[in-house]
Parts: C-alpha cells; sequence; structure tokens
C-alpha cells in the first residue's frame, strides 16, 4: 500500500545494535511509499555501514556537518527543510541526552534543532540505561517538548539481559509512521468496536460459528486509532494479530460479547457494531461430547436467541453515536433501509455481497438519514479509512446539536 505516497522521512540513526533494524526499516518505509533520507551519527557506522543504508534507500546517506557535497555547508538545515518527519531509530541514551538539551554538535542533533516538522523518536538502549533516572529525565523533557516517543519495547536484549529498552520493530515503526500522517478526525474520542465472528457451542469440542474473518472490524479499529481516538475492540475468535495502539477484549458467545460491551459501553463516544454475532444459541451445551453410539441417529437442537448487542446499546438512556453493519445475502438497498430503521442507528453499513467475508477488499453502501452513500471497491484498511472519516463528520454533528 501508498500509505507514505509523497512523504518526505528524514531516518536518523543514532549508536546501537538496533541499527541492524533500520535497515529493514528503510526498506518498509519505501514500500509504503515515502522518500527516505538517512542521516548517521558517528557512532552508527561502528554498528551498520553507510553504504549499506544508501543502497536500501536509493539517496545519498549523510553523516557530517562538514560535507563537501552539500553547497554553503547548510546541511542541517536543508535536511530538516525537507523532510515531512524526523523519525530516529534507533535513539541512544547519549541522543536523547544531546535532544533533550538542545546540543548540536553533529549533523543529526543540528538538523532536529533546525527542524520545524514534528519528530519522533524510538529509543534503543539497555535496561538499566533506560530506567536510569537521567534517561527517564530526558524523556520526560522530549515529551513536554512535543516529541512522539514510540515504545521501547519490553523483552531479550542484545547484552544479555531482558527488560525494557529494545527498539520496537521496524513493521509496526512503519505503523507508526504511516499512522502519524492519518488526519485526526477522531482526536480523543473514544471509541468502542465489536468484530468478528461469534462462537456458540453446542458441546465441548463442536460449535456454531459464521464465516466473518475479523478483518473489516481490525482496519476500523486500526483506522480509528490512526485517527486519533483511544479505542477497545471486543473481538470474537479470530486469528488476527492484536493492532497497536488498540485494547482488546478476546470474548467467544454473543452473551460473552454482549457481556463486555455493556460492561463499558457508557465510557465511550462511538459505538461500532461490526461483529457478525450469531442470533441463535444451543437452549443446552452438552457437558459431554455427543456420541454417534453405534448407530446412526441425527441428533436434533432446540435453539434460543441471543441477545442483540447493538439494540441494547440504541436502547440506552444516553446511547453513544452508533453505528451499525448489515451482510445481506439479496436486495442490500431495500434490507439496509429497513434495519437501519429497525435498529435505530443514525449509520448503517452494508457489505456489498456476502463473499466479501475473508477477503482482504471490499465495497459499502452507507445508508443514513439523507439515504445512500456508496464507498468504491478497496482494500479493508482504505475503506475502514474512509469510512472512519464519515463515522467522523456524523458523530460531530450530532454533538454539536442542542440537547
Ligand atoms: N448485532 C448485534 N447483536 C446481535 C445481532 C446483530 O449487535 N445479536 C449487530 C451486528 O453487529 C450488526 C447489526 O447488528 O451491526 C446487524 O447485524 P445482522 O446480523 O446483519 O442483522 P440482524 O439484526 O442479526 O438481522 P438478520 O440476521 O435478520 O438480518
Amino acid at each position: 500500500m501508498n500509505d507514505l505516497a509523497g512523504k518526505h522521512v528524514l531516518l536518523g540513526l543514532s549508536g546501537g545494535i538496533a541499527c541492524y533494524k533500520s535497515a529493514e526499516l528503510t526498506r518498509l518505509l519505501i514500500q509504503a511509499g515515502a522518500r527516505v533520507q538517512v542521516v548517521m551519527t558517528d557512532a552508527a557506522q561502528r554498528f551498520i555501514t553507510p553504504v549499506t543504508m544508501q543502497a536500501l534507500s536509493g539517496q545519498t546517506v549523510y553523516t557530517c556537518q562538514w560535507d563537501p557535497r552539500i553547497a554553503r555547508h547548510m546541511a542541517h538545515i536543508d535536511l530538516a527543510r525537507a523532510a515531512d518527519a524526523i523519525l530516529i531509530a534507533p535513539a541512544s541514551a547519549d541522543c536523547i541526552a544531546k535532544l533533550a538539551h538542545g546540543c548540536a554538535d553533529d549533523l543529526l542533533t543540528a538538523l532536529c534543532l533546525a527542524r520545524s516538522c514534528p519528530l519522533l523518536i524510538a529509543p534503543a538502549m539497555n535496561r538499566q540505561m533506560w530506567q536510569h533516572p537521567a534517561t527517564q529525565r530526558n524523556v520526560a523533557q522530549l515529551r513536554a517538548d512535543g516529541v512522539t516517543v514510540l515504545g521501547p519495547a519490553s523483552g531479550p536484549q542484545a547484552c544479555g539481559e531482558t527488560g525494557e529498552g529494545r527498539m520496537l520493530e521496524p513493521d509496526t515503526l512503519r505503523n507508526t509512521v504511516v499512522a502519524f500522517f492519518q488526519p485526526k478526525v477522531l482526536q480523543d474520542k473514544r471509541v468502542l468496536l465489536t468484530a468478528g465472528p461469534t462462537f456458540e457451542p453446542i458441546d465441548p469440542v463442536r460449535g456454531i460459528t459464521n464465516r466473518s474473518s475479523g478483518k473489516m472490524g481490525f482496519a476500523l479499529a486500526r483506522a480509528a486509532a490512526e485517527a486519533g481516538a483511544q479505542v477497545q475492540l471486543i473481538a470474537g475468535p479470530t486469528a488476527l494479530p492484536t493492532l497497536e495502539g488498540v485494547l482488546r477484549i478476546d470474548v467467544q458467545t454473543a452473551q460473552q460479547m454482549y457481556d463486555a460491551v455493556m460492561a463499558c459501553v457508557e465510557a465511550f463516544d462511538i459505538f461500532i457494531a461490526v461483529a457478525a454475532v450469531s442470533d441463535w444459541r444451543a437452549e443446552s451445551v452438552s457437558a459431554e461430547k455427543i456420541k454417534k453410539n453405534g448407530e446412526f441417529v441425527v441428533p436434533r437442537f432446540v435453539f434460543t436467541e441471543n441477545p442483540d448487542i447493538l439494540a441494547a446499546v440504541t436502547r440506552l438512556p444516553k446511547p453513544p453515536f452508533c453505528v451499525g453493519f448489515a451482510a445481506e445475502s439479496s436486495d442490500l438497498e431495500k434490507h439496509g433501509r429497513e434495519k437501519r430503521l429497525l435498529k435505530n442507528v443514525p449509520l448503517l453499513v452494508g457489505n456489498i455481497g456476502p463473499e466479501t467475508f475473508g477477503q482482504d477488499k471490499n465495497e459499502l453502501m452507507l445508508f443514513d438519514e439523507t439515504g445512500i452513500k456508496h464507498l468504491p471497491r478497496a482494500d479493508k484498511l482504505s475503506l475502514a479509512r474512509a469510512l472512519v472519516k464519515e463515522i467522523a463528520q456524523r458523530a460531530a454533528r450530532v454533538s454539536a446539536k442542542p440537547q
């Protein structure tokens, strides 16, 4: 995906073993469409060579303020001016200390001081160095100065110790940079989503579920987080990985999903019900596996209705802005209109064709009080971003109305 098309990212490397990950990070940023300009400190060049970074970035790598290739010797100004964002990965304890104090004794720190664009840093160091009060003070100072601190992660370290201080993985950093450039249309809004299928057991090894993969709900959770929201996802059984910046509760059954939603929904501004919730469950679940017992007797099940989560939320005295989804096998326009009214939601989103289940692409039809809007076929993340904008506009209109 071309998420970073037209963006100019200045990638700064300071000294640390995590420099080897910056090679992969460069590749990922370029794959996402960014132009990557690498600047390395002297210490960084002890870990990885400018040749590697130049080959991967396709741009001249700068290492020195006094580089004779730069006219006027104003590398720090020219490089800072050209960047849409500066990402320092890895950011060593020394580099962080210099930035916190406004030192400018090498090209990287000088251009950070000369910048007007945002600065993101991905700290990477031994856990004792990270926990040291001096480092913590410096990091707090940088945060107060408006610098975005990414990580660090916890885990085994190159020094043999285990703890906090590892640089975030390259794909996480790429996703964070992508998110950073998304418009913050849901800044500080609290968004609750359900996603995926539910699983209704009939005995300890069998159950009833549906073909929902959870991809659309997870893409929406990610898009909402990218848009600046605090996101809580309540997910039915799916193998999809947890998204960065998104809190997740895993459930199996419709009743568990209902309980999880109702326990917290009042704290949210927006509720998006993407889950394909099973409408029914077996009235009684066998404690033992149901056996064939030698002769073939087809078991008969009695079903009972599951609670309707979305309906329960819209019935609350002060419901959040609610968005419903619909997957219909026929006549989406008719069913979508009817379902929006039936579910009493300001916005209902119809998946065009049930064959979108499990696929990476989708096409949506939006139903609201003004009529129908079509979001054309695209990958689910792009669609989710477009849908987040639609939701944000409508939610803002509702909250702007006098109560
Ligand atoms: N929904 C829900 N709880 C349920 C059933 C549905 O929260 N027990 C939500 C879904 O997450 C979706 C919307 O209601 O946002 C519509 O779901 P859908 O399955 O399309 O509709 P149903 O209400 O189940 O109606 P039907 O199956 O008859 O089409």
